[in-house]
């Protein structure tokens, strides 16, 4: 959602900003922009498109300056064009760059127009440009006496009062040119901190390639940056607080595609190792250390009786997989919920229900909104809210969720760019495989004995589901020219269904459904021709019978089946029936082997269809609005 660059160095930012965005694309790419103060003067040059087409204009006409602000677009208020790609100014004195939604813009844009303000784009982000202008220039008017400049901070913060929504912004000013100025309400936004020169983006990634020591900004920080004073950070209230600062612990590899041809292969192909990093230091011999969750974790889960897990996308399927685990290995009612439908709801709670939410970013505006909202009714002492305590799964550290949470657990997958999660999900299957051991009342039995070290053995698993590759990308061909596609599961194969599916619609752009197998006959076998492919999902479960009559369903009505199955599994191909064997393991990790192919699969896909793989359209990473 937007991804904010800013510097101030002593030497020309432009290649800093530009690499900066170039990093952020994953954000959203409709539009790019930057905006640096030469001689005195703001230029700014904005490309419509990808930050390629920034560049390629930058090549024309390079910035020159130590001080600038860059932005690349996901639309929300007004189209994807040139004229509302960011950086927006204000009599060409201010320059502005604004992640997030400006909920009242409209009113305070009528103001703005009765003073005799003119817009040039549609954006809310130029009412922001044109209010901290106007309160500078009020300051400054006041101060001439003294002969004293405006003070852009205050500006700002007066600003900041008077709108509503959720934000992450960037501002500089021709008449304060030693300064930028910095905020965050609902958005990420986090100060890069070097040696004479400091920096905003609104992830570390962007800033990997100039310091490795960041400050997450909190709820309603103010940062500025200058010359003078070198970062100050001021809480909601104004007043000044510090900020610890922390250490980027990946490395700057982690942003780049190495010998992969897309981040999202690459990422595939790192699960085995992000999950191996995932269980370090949280098994001991045969069980799962509570300590992982973070202190108080112990005393938490004995008294929890049942668990709401919140999330949105592919965390969401994370959930609906853990759902199964939870109720059949700890006895524990689950819901599952997507967080945009769980907060507006007068939910039901029981006493002692533990919040969980999964979230790669922890920044996800929904997912966020939900734990408020549990909080909130736990506060309030509601005679329905019986929540415990809130628990955040989640793989960026320092994120919204796993500050505001009373627990987390992190995942390690390291940063992810590819728009479509996949080793997020997977490193999230194994935390929540923790969590399910962790909240069993028969702690320390063979069960749990058992699956420790199936999840021990899972890296080496999951090299073996990656051999896959090779036949998965001849079976793709089979789908490049169609334009639907079903996925059956059943049991903890049902979310992994759901999940090959989303995979498949969003890189590929193929609309794909996914069904418990149990439910074809009650309507998508009306579909069934063989124009529409079908995926069946079949470990060698308790289900695979039940799911084997349904594939005859399928076979009935001329349907194409292709079918994941354990090699034990006895389905012999046939004319429209093809059989994968997929890499034995503990039925219940399962589906953390079943995910491999079918995101390999939609990967070939997509490949063959000639799609942006890591930046499919219209989507993007890390949605910080509602
Ligand atoms: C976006 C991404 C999805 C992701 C979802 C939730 O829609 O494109 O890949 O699953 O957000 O994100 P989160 O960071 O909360 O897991």
């Amino acid at each position: 959602m937007c991804g904010i660059v800013a510097a101030l160095a002593a030497r020309n930012v432009q290649g800093i900003l530009l690499e900066g965005l170039k990093r952020l694309e994953y954000r959203g790419y409709d539009s790019a922009g930057m905006a640096v103060l030469e001689n005195g003067t703001l230029v700014r040059q904005r490309a419509n498109g990808k930050v390629a087409a920034l560049e390629e204009k930058l090549t024309q006409r390079a910035l020159k300056g130590s001080i600038g602000i860059a932005h690349t677009r996901w639309a929300t208020h007004g189209k994807p064009s040139e004229v509302n790609a960011h950086p927006h100014l204000a009599r060409e004195r201010l320059a502005i760059v604004h992640n997030g939604i400006i909920e009242n813009f409209e009113p305070l844009k009528d103001e703005l127009e009765a003073d005799g303000v003119t817009f040039e784009s549609e954006t809310d982000t130029e009412v922001v440009a044109h209010l901290i202008d106007r309160a500078f220039r009020h300051q400054n008017r006041a101060n001439q006496d003294g002969g004293e400049t405006g003070d852009l901070l205050a500006a700002v913060q007066a600003t900041l009062d008077r709108i509503d929504g959720a934000y992450a912004l960037a501002v500089m000013h021709a008449d304060a040119p030693r300064e930028i100025v910095g905020a965050r309400k609902g958005s990420p936004l986090v100060v890069g901190v070097g040696i004479d020169e400091n920096f905003l983006a609104s992830d570390a990634l962007a800033l990997l390639q100039v310091t490795d020591r960041f400050i997450y900004l909190q709820e309603g920080d103010v940062v500025r940056l200058s010359d003078a004073h070198g970062i100050e950070i001021f809480a909601a209230d104004g007043q000044p607080v510090e900020r610890p600062v922390h250490t980027f612990e990946h490395g700057d590899s982690a942003a780049s595609r190495g010998e992969y041809r897309h981040f999202m292969l690459k990422e595939i192909h790192e699960q085995p190792t992000v999950i191996a990093a995932t269980l370090e230091g949280r098994l001991s011999g045969s069980h799962v250390l509570e300590s992982s969750f973070g202190v108080g974790a112990r005393a938490l889960f004995e008294r929890v009786k049942q668990v709401h897990i919140v999330a949105c996308g592919t965390s969401y399927h994370a959930g609906m997989v853990a759902r199964y685990w939870l109720e059949k290995l700890a006895g524990l009612p689950t819901t599952v919920e997507v967080a945009s439908e769980y907060r507006y709801r007068e939910v039901v709670v029981p006493e002692n229900t533990l919040f969980v939410t999964l979230s790669q970013s922890g920044e996800t505006a929904d997912t966020l909104a939900a734990l408020r909202y549990a909080k909130s009714r736990a506060k309030s002492r509601d005679k329905t809210s019986g929540y415990l305590g809130t628990l955040a799964i989640c793989n960026v550290p320092g994120s919204s969720l796993t500050r505001e949470s009373d627990l987390a657990l992190m995942t390690q997958a390291g940063p992810e760019i590819g728009v479509a999660s996949t080793k997020a999900f997977t490193t999230q299957l194994v935390a929540l495989m923790l969590l399910t051991l962790s909240l069993r009342k028969s702690r320390g039995d063979e069960r749990e004995a058992a699956l420790v070290q199936a999840l021990r053995g899972l890296p080496a698993v999951l090299d073996n589901a990656l051999a896959m590759d090779g036949p998965i990308a001849e079976l793709s061909e089979a789908f490049a020219e169609k334009h639907h596609a079903l996925f059956l599961g059943r049991g903890t194969q049902f979310p992994i269904a759901l999940e090959g599916a989303l995979k498949l619609k969003e890189i590929s752009y193929i609309h794909a459904e996914a069904y418990p197998a149990g439910e074809l006959k009650h309507g998508p076998l009306a579909l069934v021709d063989a124009d529409m492919p079908v995926v069946a999902v079949a470990p060698n479960d308790e289900l695979l019978e039940k799911l084997k009559s349904n594939l005859q369903e399928v076979r009935a009505r001329g349907g194409e089946l292709f079918v994941f199955a354990d090699e034990g599994v006895a389905l012999t191909a046939a004319e429209n029936l093809r059989v994968l064997h997929v890499p034995p393991v503990d039925e219940l990790l399962a589906p953390i082997v079943y995910t491999i192919p079918l995101q390999l699969l939609s990967y070939h896909v997509a490949v063959l269809k000639g799609t942006d793989v890591d930046q499919p359209r219209n989507l993007a990473k890390s949605v910080t609005v509602e």
